[in-house]
């Protein structure tokens, strides 16, 4: 790990102490100091105060502002808009995933989130993030691999500033490692409430509460851009090839070595005497960093019909790039899920591949979407066009808002501010403290003013019976599919 890095926690492990002032005499002559000094310039240099701004604050306002000096503490501008003042009332419901947010809440809906709960919580997780007054306030209690947890904190940073002073105060437990940990059956019929963690994935057997993850601004140890650049880049590539001069076979590209579904995925590469329908190449990391990458540009990665996605360890990031890619998604059969991914459907986004005898299956995938081309490329288009749209950066970030909003509700205790947390901002113990590509994704990412509509509105919850037909209809067309699939290979086999 970098210096750079390390410096952003202030220090690795011992970062409570390292990152707090010793004593409150020393803070209030820090900030007495601040102000004075803050004030001469504001009088001197001329620059404005929020207060006596005239007109509409412009995007330059708020670009970075990292101080270089020497022994110059970097603090927070105090310019950014504390209020939320959007001029187009136009509010529209949000898309049917958030309905979600709802369920991932209901273990806590009757008896509320307590202090003892988070305490619980707290075990595994790796930050406590407290945001009161819309200021963001951190303790770190593990060291996450990569920058998973920077760019998590920089995500909700930006989220504060595409809304200010919208959400409510609260206090919530985050792990940044892969996968969930509460298992739901522990709580079902106990008297004790369950722990409430936040992480990128869970899967049906927990009750981790899904949250988007880090590569959403950006992936800096693979390259891969802030959400919204890639989003772009695959747009632009999913041009370039017509769909139907794509090579007509199923692609991936990926680390087999994470996890024995996608070794076992290894065996169906297509070989001269046995032709899968499938090409799979290993993504050989070090050798692509050492390449700056040129090889792993996601833009350019759709230039096959199909193409595979199969979790690793847990669920995987390459997930929303192989959907936002308009091939026809083969979609091997997941334990774990993130945030949006519930919202999709078999044989509408996707078609849906057996775990097991995962061969058989992508080769009669491959040879039907190759006799129904409009289907497939309609099932691809129609994936691509959720993924643009339903999970574009505005509702990432509404996703987040309703997510933390409706958590700040169930809290049962007043969220204050843990005692020697300094408030982090873009600037301080963030994006100023690092260089390289950190820095470039954070500049690229940074929210630069707040939004001028207000979020979308959240659908209401399922009932349970709704849910209940949603979640049969899913079933009932990977079963489909698997119908298709048997009765293929037996008239094959009968033909012989
Ligand atoms: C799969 O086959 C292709 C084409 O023959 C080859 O280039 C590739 O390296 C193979 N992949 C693996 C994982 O063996
Ligand atoms: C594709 O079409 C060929 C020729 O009509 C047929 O033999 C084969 O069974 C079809 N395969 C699938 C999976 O539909
Ligand atoms: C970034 O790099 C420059 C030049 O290499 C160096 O002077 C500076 O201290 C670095 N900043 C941080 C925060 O690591
Ligand atoms: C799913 O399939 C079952 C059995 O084939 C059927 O009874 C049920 O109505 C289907 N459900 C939905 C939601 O399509």
């Amino acid at each position: 790990m970098n210096k750079a890095y390390l410096k952003l926690f202030c220090g690795g492990s011992n970062q409570h102490k390292r990152c707090t002032f010793s004593n409150k005499a020393k803070v209030t002559s820090l900030v007495a100091t601040f102000s004075a000094f803050a004030i001469w310039i504001y009088i001197f240099a001329g620059i404005s105060i929020p207060f006596i701004q005239i007109g509409k604050p412009q995007q330059e306002d708020f670009l970075l502002k990292c101080i270089k000096e020497k022994n110059f503490k970097q603090t927070c501008p105090r310019n950014y808009p504390s209020k939320h003042n959007p001029t187009n009332p136009n509010t529209h419901i949000c898309p049917s995933y958030f309905k979600f947010i709802h369920e991932d809440l209901k273990a806590w809906r009757e008896k509320g989130i307590t202090k003892k709960m988070l305490k619980e919580a707290k075990k595994k997780a790796y930050l406590k993030i407290v945001i009161v007054k819309g200021k963001l306030y951190l303790e770190k209690y593990r060291k996450s691999i990569q920058t998973r947890d920077v760019f998590t904190l920089w995500g909700i940073l930006q989220l504060l500033r595409l809304y200010p002073a919208k959400l409510p105060d609260l206090e919530l437990m985050f792990a940044c490692d892969d996968k969930p940990v509460f298992p739901l059956d522990k709580f079902e019929d106990s008297n004790d409430s369950p722990p409430p963690l936040f992480r990128y994935c869970s899967d049906e057997l927990s009750l981790d509460i899904v949250f988007p993850d880090w590569s959403f601004w950006g992936w800096a140890e693979t390259n891969i851009k802030p959400w919204k650049d890639i989003l772009k880049d695959i747009k632009e590539g999913n041009k370039k090839t017509m769909w139907k001069d794509r090579v007509p076979y199923a692609y991936w590209k990926g680390n087999p070595y994470v996890a024995p579904t996608r070794q076992n995925l290894m065996q169906c590469n297509a070989t001269l005497e046995k032709d899968w329908n499938t090409l799979l190449y290993i993504q050989d990391w070090i050798q692509e960093s050492n390449q700056g990458f040129k090889k792993s540009s996601l833009g350019e990665q759709c230039t096959h019909r199909y193409k595979i996605y199969i979790e690793g360890w847990a669920w995987s990031v390459s997930e929303k790039y192989i959907l936002a890619c308009d091939a026809m998604t083969l979609y091997v059969k997941s334990n774990f899920y993130d945030f949006f991914i519930r919202g999709m459907v078999p044989l509408q986004h996707y078609w849906p591949i057996r775990d097991h005898n995962k061969c058989t299956s992508l080769k009669f995938a491959v040879e039907w979407g190759n006799n129904h081309t409009n289907k497939a490329q309609a099932i691809g288009e129609t994936a691509s066009k959720f993924i643009q749209e339903d999970l574009d950066m505005d509702n990432v970030y509404d996703y987040m808002f309703h997510l933390l909003n409706e958590y700040a509700k169930l809290l049962r205790f007043k969220p204050t501010i843990p005692r020697g947390a300094v408030a982090l901002c873009p600037e301080k113990l963030m994006a100023c403290n690092v260089n390289g590509t950190q820095k470039r994704f954070m500049e690229e990412s940074m929210v630069k003013l707040p939004s001028d509509s207000n979020p979308c509105t959240i659908p209401p919850p399922y009932d349970s019976l709704t849910l209940q037909e949603f979640l049969d209809r899913k079933e009932n067309s990977t079963r489909q599919v698997e119908i298709w699939e048997d009765e293929y290979w037996l008239s094959k086999t009968k033909g012989q």
